[in-house]
């Protein structure tokens, strides 16, 4: 069960002082790490699954894992697209589960990152999804050396960042301040002063990409100047791989599960690391008491038609699956027949959304409209909907009910 509202995640990171950890993943050994270490530190945390890292693993699958990881978690989730390239990739990422996403258009001129982030951010606040925007430009690939990639980092402009927050309403902001993406030979030098004054223009939660070989003392800093979230990748990456280089060299033979043994174990120690060393250890009692939970909503319409072909609602239903699944923020459409005969009504409709922002929004949304008044309703005049959210019971979280008592 917590998977919980991003914003409320990072806002109460923001007000009280720590940051949460963004790790990219990019198989189940990250995903369980992870996971592992935010449970056993008692953290909130943000799974993170990057557009570049896509054509490494079958995003829908990885979804689908990290999703069940994070309801079954005993600490507050939130699962994120890191590094959105597109407006396509953030509705496909919100339609798949993800309550966070980032659109990264800090490549192109400030007018055009504007507008592109705006399009964004309108789409899924109307599904009830914060947006990252990113004003500047991190250099470097992540999991590969900086230095192989250069490119020119762009430090973030303070007015910018001001007009930037104002005119896209993104509700956390990755700034370019120094860091790079991927391995770094030296340390790297960071503005503090440009990123306090980003903070003070901005007063929304900001955000490090290219976290990896940053110093403690860096990383301090950073969280007292504003820092709520820290895209983190490299070094676990780096980690599992050194578990693999030195299980091969005790057995040069060995198959893929003796290459693979000890990694997870590798990624969560520095998972863990780090959430200790940000202050999102302890934090996640707090976190899960403060913040809405994120769960769907199923809007169900059941009907009858009047002297209308069995085909004739097939090729309706058929049209319906095809336009309305694509509406940001719908996750399935079913639909079916009654199985019994003498059912009072005979036909369904069950669509799921992904938040309860989506109630209003699909129902506005020109697609679902022209639909329904066009083919639906007038073959289904006999019809009932009801929007319903599973009831749950309470999680189990009397582990944490003693962190909420010990932190008070
Ligand atoms: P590192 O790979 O340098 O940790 O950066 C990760 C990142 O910023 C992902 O968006």
């Amino acid at each position: 069960m917590p998977l919980v509202n991003m914003r409320d995640m990072l806002d109460h990171a923001y007000r009280n002082g720590y940051a949460v950890g963004g790790f990219d993943l990019v198989s189940l050994d990250f995903l369980e790490a992870i996971i592992g270490a935010a449970e056993k530190t008692r953290s909130p945390v943000i799974l993170s699954l990057a557009e570049s890292h896509f054509e490494y693993y079958d995003f829908e699958l990885a979804m689908a894992a990290a999703e069940h990881a994070a309801k079954r978690a005993a600490v507050p989730v939130a699962i994120h697209l890191d590094h959105g390239a597109s407006y396509e990739s953030a509705v496909q990422a919100i339609n798949t589960g993800c309550n966070g996403v980032m659109v990264d258009a800090s490549q192109l001129a400030f007018p055009a990152n504007v507008s592109a982030t705006q399009k964004v951010v309108n789409m899924a606040h109307a599904c009830g999804v914060p947006v990252e925007g990113e004003l500047g430009y991190v250099a470097g690939v992540e999991g590969e050396d900086a230095e192989k990639h250069p490119g020119d980092v762009i430090y973030t402009s303070v007015e910018e960042a001001r007009a930037y927050v104002e005119r896209t309403k993104v509700d956390f902001l990755a700034v370019s301040i120094g860091t790079v993406h991927g391995r770094m030979r030296g340390r790297p030098k960071l503005d503090f002063d440009r990123l306090k004054r980003i903070n003070e223009a901005v007063k929304i939660p900001l955000v490090i990409h290219g976290g990896t070989g940053l110093s403690d003392e860096q990383f301090h800093k950073l969280i007292t100047n504003g820092v709520a979230k820290i895209n983190y990748y490299t070094a676990l990456a780096d980690a599992a791989a050194s578990a693999m280089r030195k299980n091969m060299a005790n057995d040069t033979k060995g198959g893929y599960t003796h290459m693979i043994h000890g990694v997870r174990d590798a990624i969560r120690s520095e998972v863990e690391r780090c959430m200790i060393n940000w202050g999102s250890a302890g934090r996640a009692a707090e976190v899960l008491a403060r913040c809405q939970s994120w769960q769907p909503v199923q809007h169900v319409i059941i009907y009858n038609v009047d002297n209308i072909s069995n085909d004739h609602v097939e090729t309706v239903m058929n049209r319906g699956q095809a336009v309305l699944s694509k509406i940001p923020g719908v996750r399935r459409v079913i639909t079916g027949t009654a199985v019994q005969e003498n059912s009072k009504y005979k036909f369904c409709w069950l669509i799921e959304f992904v938040y309860k922002t989506v109630i209003e929004s699909y129902r506005d949304h020109i697609d679902h409209v022209t639909f329904a008044n066009e083919l639906f309703r007038p073959i289904a005049s006999n019809r009932i909907s009801i929007d319903f959210m599973q009831s749950t019971a309470s999680p189990n979280t009397e582990h944490l009910q003693h962190d909420i008592r010990a932190s008070a």
